[in-house]
């Protein structure tokens, strides 16, 4: 684990990319609940980057990066310190977007601190579990804050989003400020870290 006495850099992952997904207003949710005058979050948008299905002809871990996007996709990843996984999910598992863009690196996530937030059915508990197979086979450092986010069909218009995501997401303000807590600890040297 990196210790340091800058401000940690987490970039929060956009995990869904459909067109009328509701990942973009969930992730910014997130951003804002776990503001922390320690930590500098950022939004990573899969919808932005546009990967193609990977495409490398070399295992990733070998790091013979030979296409622009992988190498571009590399220098982002590699500007972080911990990453947040905010995705939906699909059919008891994670997007395929969100494990092609994980898929196409190796070393640019190991040893780094990883929260997953999952929103779903009953938190989206099976795809977080399957998530952390896949944190852990890339050896990420599975937090111990990993918020599940129960969604129900109430909670949307007839659009498909939110009516009201603080209404809807307001009891996991706790949860969420516990995510900025673990990443201090585990980010920043002792010295440095304070009370939010
Ligand atoms: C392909 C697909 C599969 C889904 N599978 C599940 C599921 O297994 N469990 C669940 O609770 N919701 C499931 N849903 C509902 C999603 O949680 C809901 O549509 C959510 O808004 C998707 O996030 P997004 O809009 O950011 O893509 C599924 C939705 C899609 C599109």
């Amino acid at each position: 684990m990196i210790h340091t006495t800058d401000k940690p850099k987490i970039g929060i992952i956009i995990g869904s990319n459909r067109p009328a997904r509701v990942c973009q207003a969930v992730a910014e949710w997130a951003m804002q609940t776990m503001a922390d005058n320690q930590l500098t979050y950022e939004l990573i948008d899969l919808a932005e980057i546009d990967l193609p299905f990977l495409d490398e002809p070399d295992i990733p871990a070998r790091h013979h990066y030979t296409k622009a996007h992988t190498k571009q996709w590399s220098d982002i990843i590699s500007n972080y310190d911990g990453f947040v996984l905010v995705f939906p999910q699909y059919n008891w598992g994670y997007p395929a977007v969100l494990k092609n863009a994980l898929d196409f690196l190796y070393d640019e996530w190991s040893g780094k601190p990883v929260s997953i937030m999952c929103y779903g059915g009953h938190g989206g508990f099976q795809a977080t579990l399957a998530m952390k197979l896949v944190t852990q086979g890339l050896h990420m450092y599975n937090m111990s804050s990993n918020p599940p986010l129960d969604i129900d069909e109430e909670m949307f218009d007839e659009h498909g989003q939110f009516k009201d995501i603080e209404a809807a997401f307001g009891c996991y303000t706790i949860p969420l400020q516990a995510v900025s807590a673990e990443f201090r600890s585990l980010l920043l040297s002792p010295s440095t870290t304070t009370q939010a």
